[in-house]
């Protein structure tokens, strides 16, 4: 059998990049609108910060605005709060991201539930899970498993009627990503660490969803000869050489080019379409705030 295709997310995720960007341009000529994307990052974790930095250069990259607000570990709830009620309020933020995980003092719910989910671009407001659990368009959506539905359907075009296995039930990922592919109209199971039978499961699928974090979890023969294999994880393991490491996936990809139709890489597939779907939530929040049309993108 013919090895799988690879799925080039960060080409895509430039291309996507390059039409925010164009459609930021079109939205400060027509209308005098700029839009704005403010972080937060509670602490010192040092993957958070990367990610932070890359958010911010993205965003500006894509000729919106950026405004970011580190703040000490030590942050209590109530200064938390405070921020976020400021960021509401300010006509020039159209986009909130508090980057997650949080510090162990402040309680991540009450948090998320702060932001106006207007300008909730992470996705994570429970007015916006509820929109994508019902179906109901016009929330925001989280941006990994958007960045994954967009590399699908490039992929495969229209999904309905596929057998979807998502491996992960989070929040951030697998209960979103489960909600899209029905959207879709695919006939989805949720696999998670108690699920029986995990490998048989994971054979029925023509799409594949690892969002586990767990390095090489998913082996060659747990894949469906030509099924389209997404990998969300990002795992930092020990390299070949003493003192380095090097970044895994959830899926043993070796193996999975031997079996699967499509698969995406790690590094190089999911991870780069996290921040442009971001940087198209935040343009469309823009829109969605001023009363102006969605632009497509
Ligand atoms: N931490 C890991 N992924 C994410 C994400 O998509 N959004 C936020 N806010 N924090 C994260």
């Amino acid at each position: 059998m013919a090895e799988a295709k690879i799925i080039d997310g960060k080409a895509f995720a430039e291309g996507l990049r390059a039409r925010v960007g164009a459609a930021a341009a079109a939205l400060k000529a027509q209308h005098g609108l700029v839009p704005g994307l403010a972080t937060v990052l509670v602490g010192d974790d040092p993957a958070s910060h990367v990610y932070v930095r890359n958010k911010n250069t993205q965003t500006v990259a894509a000729g919106m605005q950026s405004f970011h607000h580190p703040l000490p570990a030590t942050t209590s709830q109530a200064e938390l709060l405070a921020l976020i009620a400021q960021l509401n309020a300010d006509p020039a933020v159209h986009g909130i991201l508090v980057q997650l995980p949080l510090p162990k003092q402040i309680d991540t719910d009450s948090v998320i539930a702060a932001i106006d989910p207007a300008k909730d671009v992470d996705g994570f407001h429970l007015i916006n899970v509820g929109k994508l659990a019902a179906g109901i368009g016009g929330g925001a959506v989280p941006c990994t498993p958007m960045g994954c539905l967009m590399l699908l359907k490039d992929a495969l075009g229209d999904l309905s009627g596929k057998s979807a296995v998502v491996v992960g039930r989070s929040n951030i990922v697998g209960k979103p990503m489960a909600h899209l592919l029905l959207g879709e109209s695919c006939t989805v199971t949720i696999a998670h660490s108690r699920t029986k039978n995990l490998p048989e499961v994971c054979r029925q699928a023509d799409i594949l969803v690892a969002a586990v974090g767990r390095p090489l979890m998913i082996q060659g023969d747990w894949i469906k000869p030509g099924a389209a294999v997404i990998d969300v994880g990002i795992n930092r393991v020990p390299g070949a050489e003493a003192g380095k490491s090097k970044l895994v996936g959830d899926v043993d990809f070796a193996a999975a080019m031997k079996v699967a139709g499509f698969i995406t890489p790690v590094p190089g597939g999911v991870g780069p379409m996290t921040i442009a779907c971001l940087l198209r939530s935040t343009l469309l929040a823009a829109c969605a705030i001023h009363g102006l049309p969605a632009p497509s993108l």
